[in-house]
């Protein structure tokens, strides 16, 4: 187990981080055909975004089976035409007198940079069991850059390093308020498809997420937002991975020690011990039962809560989870639906209780959260942002918060074949992240596991890494 850096050395590690990485050379790249899509006005789910930093994910290859400039060529007339397809990413934000803010699809293009990092290595950057080096920050484009800059800067900019053994990590940023998680992928698995030879279907951009709202988020004197957490606070970062068998361990010890439904249609399908031959019957039991990232998720707000041994028994602790509203609003969103259809679901309770109570109890708390998420809460949520609309409060100001981000069902493996296999690994950058910001991975081999990215306040990390129970559940 890796001992805890200081403040100090952690800036001096970042700082040895960025200086490995030299940008060789830089471009921009626009859409290989002229856009027609005009103006898209940022809708209510959009808005709140723009004090957000852009999103910062990227994805580590094995070498690639080509000489390194070909590789740049390739992937940059790749990814001109993946921006035909999606033209608003390279389009820039623009606010007209009205306060209006739109996506002028006004082709732009992005940015895309090839660097290197001569000292770095993927087994040095993805050592297990251990925090994620800092040096992973440094393959990012646009660090720092908050949604709402989108105004002057590239709406997506893109970071191709090639490392010391060979191994290449394409790093991307792109703005929030453009994207959420599912279009980010969407994105991402539209280059790769194109890269690889295939032809990818375009997205909806009907911005029509509850239709043409009327509210305008407004920014006085043309001054864009700050983020709405401190930036430089000190984080550990760590990545556990979460087995099939562990988390249905976890899932039965919340559902009350029976999960035992299969498919419907299955012939052993079982409730409670009894033969159930009524799919409706199976159904409805599935629904009601608390799902196996519920379960998860409980286990882990109870074990950082129990880590946070700052918190008195009386404070209250709330869990976050980013849920998409594609599929939950009615009529629902098209799944290729292109911006954010994302909502927070706050689930707040004392931290006597969450620490006290056992695993079922927390997690039937989200799980009841989350299941009454529908059609309803959506629109009462968005009316009541049109009324007073702000930015979206992304943080932890009473330290007792847990935010989890991304989630372990996004296509980052699966689809994001370039030509010379499945990625070796996805990381993220420094953006949006604070103390008690999480971020759920799927498993590379297709199967059950759940990888969570972690970043704790360092204390709060060293007491997690020292919790048996907490700890039983990880993989190594
Ligand atoms: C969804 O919610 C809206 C607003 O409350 C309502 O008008 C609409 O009928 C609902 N749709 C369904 C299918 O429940």
């Amino acid at each position: 187990m890796s001992s805890i850096l200081t403040n100090s050395s952690a800036f001096a590690a970042a700082a040895a981080a960025a200086a490995a990485v030299t940008i060789v050379s830089k471009s921009t790249v626009c859409p290989d055909r002229d856009s027609s899509l005009g103006d898209l006005p940022l809708s209510v789910s959009d808005l709140p975004m723009l004090s957000c930093h852009y999103i910062q994910k990227g994805l580590f290859f094995p070498s690639p089976p080509m000489p390194i400039a070909s590789l740049v060529s390739l992937l940059s007339s790749s990814l001109s035409r993946a921006l035909s397809l999606f033209p608003a990413l390279a389009g820039r934000l623009s606010t007209p007198p009205d306060g209006r803010i739109l996506v002028s699809c006004n082709d732009a293009g992005v940015e895309f940079a090839y660097a290197t990092a001569d000292s770095l290595t993927l087994p040095d950057l993805l050592a297990p069991s251990s925090d994620v080096p800092p040096a992973v920050k440094s393959l990012f484009p646009l660090d720092g850059a908050i949604s709402f800059h989108g105004h002057f800067r590239p709406l997506a900019s893109f970071q191709l390093t090639e490392l010391a053994d060979g191994a290449v990590f394409l790093g991307a940023a792109v703005n929030h308020a453009v994207v959420d998680g599912t279009s980010f992928w969407n994105f991402f698995n539209a280059w790769a498809e194109l890269c690889r030879g295939g032809s990818p279907s375009p997205p909806d951009f009907r911005r029509n997420y509850f239709g043409d709202s009327k509210a305008v988020l407004r920014f006085p004197g043309g001054r864009g937002p700050e983020v709405t957490f401190p930036v430089d606070a000190p984080l550990r970062e760590r990545i556990f991975r979460f087995s099939q068998e562990a988390i249905f361990d976890l899932k039965s010890r919340a559902n009350d020690g029976f999960v035992k439904v299969a498919t419907i249609g299955d012939p052993d399908a079982e409730i409670y011990g009894k033969q159930v031959h009524d799919p409706k019957a199976v159904m409805a039991y599935k629904e009601e039962q608390i799902s196996s990232f519920q379960s998860l998720c409980a286990h882990v707000w109870r074990s950082v809560t129990r880590a946070r041994k700052q918190l008195p028994p009386e404070a209250m602790t709330t869990f976050r989870m980013a849920v998409n509203c594609r599929h939950r609003v009615e009529p629902q969103v098209a799944p290729n639906y292109f911006g954010n259809a994302i909502q927070s679901i706050p689930t707040t309770a004392a931290v006597r209780e969450v620490v006290g109570r056992d695993l079922r109890w927390a997690a039937g708390l989200l799980h009841r959260n989350v299941a009454s998420h529908g059609n309803e809460t959506i629109r009462r949520g968005v009316a009541v942002w049109e009324a007073a609309p702000r930015c979206f409060p992304l943080g932890n100001p009473d330290g007792a918060g847990l935010t989890m981000g991304s989630s372990h069902r996004f296509p980052m493996y699966e689809g994001n074949d370039f030509g010379w296999g499945l990625p070796a690994a996805v990381r993220s950058g420094r953006a949006n992240k604070f103390d008690g910001k999480m971020s759920a991975f799927p498993e590379r081999e297709g199967g059950r596991s759940v990888e969570l990215e972690v970043c704790l306040a360092p204390e709060t990390m060293e007491a997690l890494l020292r919790d048996d129970e907490f700890m039983s559940y990880v993989a190594e």
